[in-house]
């Protein structure tokens, strides 16, 4: 007998199963037993988006909910966005260990020299519209990376692995700069190898006619701590699909652009850039206690509140409006922070969002921080993109080596016409009696 089990009675048949229980666990094929008779497919589990299914084994990132805890690799995320930069904590996600000083070396040279996009790509880009958004850009130019390297679709290799890896840590924020400068017209500017990974971003964003970028030191030490709180959140939807598709061992640049179209949407990556726009509907500070109603009505939701897991405070937000103290300190304070700092007030006083747990998220200042950096909006999505990278692709890894895995494949409740008989074009839209007359 196992030493922890479930004692389930199928009161259809009165039989009786002992299903084994393993870290808090059962598994849904364990269920596949309990049948009505020989012809019954057996019991499976309904769960629309998974509120309840445990879909892997993962040792990457550990997140309670109710405390408010996010962990990379056992450490947690207060630390090491205190003391690491993102390319450490990329190192770690990524291979499980904080990197020794010549492994992070190596590490940051070999990314340092994976930067540059080729030059067919470039073209690629300039092919979209003046004003594509940026985030189309980005999800199509990576999927057009797997056109460059197609040696990245043997997945069961290591080393092709490792490779494929270095070069989207490395090129993800090169796309993410010329989406940018695209939409604003501007010339596209090479990386700088003697920059961080973040100067050297914003050296592909923000460098004009100056012989040398030089970024502001305090700026990009935010960037890197906000790269830091976005670089993985366990099961989240993006990772989701990042598994769902590489478990058909399609390429990294493939599943990676599938994660990032996941990303996109306003309920997952897209809600800071939502943020914004609700700010900017809010217009002053006045204006909050009528917007809350309204949402209280259901009209619409408070973007950047809310959360599937974190139910008490989303500790990414804490350590953001430290951060954001830092930036307004250099470029002054977005006057948007009133209005926000009043919606966050009202919101945690009121039995609305109280009783359903609902508290501001890491989208709901972050997209405040990049606007005061000089970000628009359009493109807060994608800054979101470039460190999560380093999350889909640790998890894309784990999925892969993972002998428990197979291609992701969920079962269905057939709610459909069992069978029916074709009916000719010229019978259809006659009741049902005539057409088959
Ligand atoms: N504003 C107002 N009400 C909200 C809300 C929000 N941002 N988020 C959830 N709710 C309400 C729901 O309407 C629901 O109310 P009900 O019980 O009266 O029907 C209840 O809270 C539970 O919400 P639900 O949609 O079941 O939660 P979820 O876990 O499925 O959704 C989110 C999580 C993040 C998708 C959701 O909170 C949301 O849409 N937030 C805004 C978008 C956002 O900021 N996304 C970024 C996430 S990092």
């Amino acid at each position: 007998m196992a030493e922890e089990a479930l004692s389930i009675v199928d009161k259809r048949t009165q039989a009786a199963y002992e299903i084994p229980i393993s870290n808090g666990t059962i598994r849904a094929m364990d269920l596949r037993q309990i049948k009505t008779g020989p012809d019954d497919f057996g019991l499976m589990t309904y769960d629309p988006a998974f509120m309840n299914t445990a879909s892997c084994r993962s040792a990457i990132t550990f997140i309670d909910g109710d405390k408010g805890i996010l962990r990379y690799r056992g450490y947690p995320i207060e630390q090491l966005a205190e003391k690491c930069t993102f390319l450490e904590v990329a190192y770690l996600v990524l291979f499980g260990e904080l990197p020794t000083e010549p492994q992070l070396k190596e590490w940051v040279s070999q990314v340092t020299h994976h930067t540059m996009l080729h030059e067919t790509t470039k073209r690629f880009l300039e092919g979209f519209r003046y004003d594509a958004h940026p985030m189309g850009m980005l999800v199509s130019t990576v999927a057009a990376l797997s056109t460059v390297y197609p040696e990245a679709k043997h997945v069961l290799d290591p080393n092709v692995r490792k490779l494929q890896i270095t070069r989207l840590i490395g090129k993800m924020p090169t796309i993410a700069a010329y989406t940018y400068r695209h939409s604003l017209g501007y010339p596209y500017v090479y990386p700088d190898n003697d920059l961080s990974y973040s100067e050297n971003f914003m050296n592909m964003l923000w460098k004009m006619m100056e012989p040398k970028y030089q970024a502001n030191p305090v700026m990009a030490r935010a960037l890197d701590i906000l790269f830091i709180l976005h670089a993985d959140h366990e099961q989240n939807c993006s990772a989701n699909t990042m598994r769902a598709a590489g478990s058909s061992q399609a390429d990294p640049f493939l599943s990676t652009a599938a994660a990032a179209a996941a990303l996109s949407g306003p309920l997952h990556g897209g809600a800071n850039e939502e943020v914004l726009r609700m700010l900017d509907v809010i217009g002053s500070k006045d204006k909050v206690p009528a917007y809350i109603e309204k949402v209280k009505a259901g009209q619409f939701k408070l973007m950047g509140f809310g959360h599937r897991i974190y139910k008490n405070y989303d500790p990414r937000a804490s350590i953001i409006k430290w951060a954001a103290d830092s930036v307004f300190e250099v470029t002054g304070r977005n006057p948007k922070l009133e209005i926000a700092l009043e919606l966050e007030r009202i919101a945690l006083e009121d039995e609305y969002f109280i009783k359903r747990k609902l508290y501001p998220n890491v989208d709901f200042y972050s997209g405040i921080i990049y606007q005061a950096m000089g970000f628009k909006p359009e493109i807060f999505t994608v800054l979101f993109a470039i460190p999560r990278t380093a999350g889909w692709l640790a998890q894309w890894q784990e999925m892969i080596q993972d002998p428990e895995q197979k291609i992701a494949r969920p079962r269905q409740v057939f709610t459909g016409h069992m069978i029916r008989d074709f009916v000719p074009l010229e019978k259809r839209g006659m009741p049902a009696a005539a057409a088959t007359a």
